[in-house]
């Protein structure tokens, strides 16, 4: 198949926006930013496409889509929303918040994987919002990468993974936030439990919701057992460049000299800008922004264990963060980029 790749410039370049539409409605395959990552797009209400789409990514079978509306009033035409729900929706849509819904009839089986629950998302971006109302159809997306890759923040990393696989992929630019949108399921009247954590954190949703869980899984993926998990995604190795991840636990002087006895020549460094320095220079060090601005981190983090791969190094090392606030949602995806391996440099 050959991929049409378009830059948009603005909201007003209706003739590709139309276009993209016009495929989606078709069960066709289209790329798009989002304020989290890029999604490979179809049609969430043809089942057909929606199976194109997993072929695409090469994704497993039984892990569900994310259904991405124009307006959170939307999300009643697909499930069955609840008080709380719409109480989430004022305060956090449009924006990076999933919601797992009892589904309704017209979402199709292959969306939702055989679940009887659907993800529910309202993008902020506005060339998702506005290819969504050009599509005039609801798109499910999950992220554009290969299946286990780390998930693409802009366009060329789109191209790498989805050339010859997708009929049209839209360049937004770079995506603001960079990791996936936090995934929450509704576990009581005022209380929901984090599947996936993101931009909107734990201490934002305790603003609206008396309790908040979060899954054993976020912070432990070898809780995944065979067994039941709340969310499927949580089974699959993830976010993993060819490079191995090497997660390091320990103060940031510590971490600066492990890395530099340890690291073979040309391997990564995942670093702070402020310590490119102190690297030695058999190091290629990648920068991930300032220590104290954890935004900066999230932004680059999938970019960065890309250039790992781009450099060919063997090892990417990374120091663990910390799991309060934000730092959960990079903590989420760098213990599963590292396998769920951990090593204490401290003792
Ligand atoms: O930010 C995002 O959410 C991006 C952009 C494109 O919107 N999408 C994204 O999709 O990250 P994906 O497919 O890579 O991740 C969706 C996650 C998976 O872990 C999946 O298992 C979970 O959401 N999920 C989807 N539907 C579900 C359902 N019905 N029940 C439980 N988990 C569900
Ligand atoms: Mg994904």
């Amino acid at each position: 198949m050959k991929t049409e790749f378009f830059t948009i410039n603005s909201l007003e370049d209706s003739q590709i926006f139309e276009k993209a539409g016009e495929l989606l409605r078709n069960g066709h395959l289209v790329c798009f930013p989002t304020e989290t990552v890029y999604g490979l797009g179809c049609n969430a209400l043809d089942g057909k496409a929606a199976l194109s789409v997993f072929a695409a990514k090469g994704r497993p079978a039984d892990n569900p889509l994310i259904v991405h509306v124009a307006f959170p009033e939307d999300a009643s035409l697909y499930c069955y929303t609840t008080p709380l729900f719409e109480k989430l929706a004022e305060a956090f849509m449009p924006g990076p918040l999933t919601i797992i819904l009892p589904k309704k009839e017209i979402i199709p089986d292959e969306v939702t994987a055989g679940n009887t629950t659907v993800a529910i998302r309202c993008p902020s971006n506005p060339i998702a919002h506005n290819l969504i109302l050009t599509a005039k159809v609801p798109i499910a997306a999950p992220s554009a990468n290969r299946s286990g890759y780390p998930s693409p923040t802009n366009a060329q990393d789109v191209l790498e993974d989805m050339d010859g696989r997708v009929d049209m992929i839209l360049d937004g630019g770079d995506c603001s936030f960079g990791l996936e949108s936090t995934v929450i399921s509704l576990t009581g009247d005022d209380s929901c439990t984090i599947l996936r954590p993101g931009a909107v954190t734990r201490e934002m949703l305790l603003k609206i919701c008396s309790e908040v869980f979060v899954a054993e899984a976020v912070v432990d993926p070898s809780a995944v057992k065979n067994g039941a998990v709340p969310s499927p995604g949580m089974k699959y190795k993830h976010y993993s460049p060819k490079a191995e991840v090497v997660l390091l636990e320990g103060s940031r002087e510590k971490f600066i000299e492990y890395v530099n006895q340890v690291a073979l020549p040309g391997d990564s460094v995942l670093c702070f800008e402020e310590d490119k320095s102190l690297f030695d220079k058999r190091v290629v060090t990648i920068s991930v922004g300032h220590e104290a601005i954890p935004e900066e981190e999230c932004h680059r983090l999938f970019s960065a264990l890309r250039e790992a791969d781009k450099k060919e190094s063997k090892h990417a090392f990374v120091m663990k963060p910390k799991t309060e606030g934000v730092y959960l949602a990079l903590y989420n995806r760098l213990i599963r980029a590292a396998s769920c391996k951990i090593t204490k440099i401290d003792l």
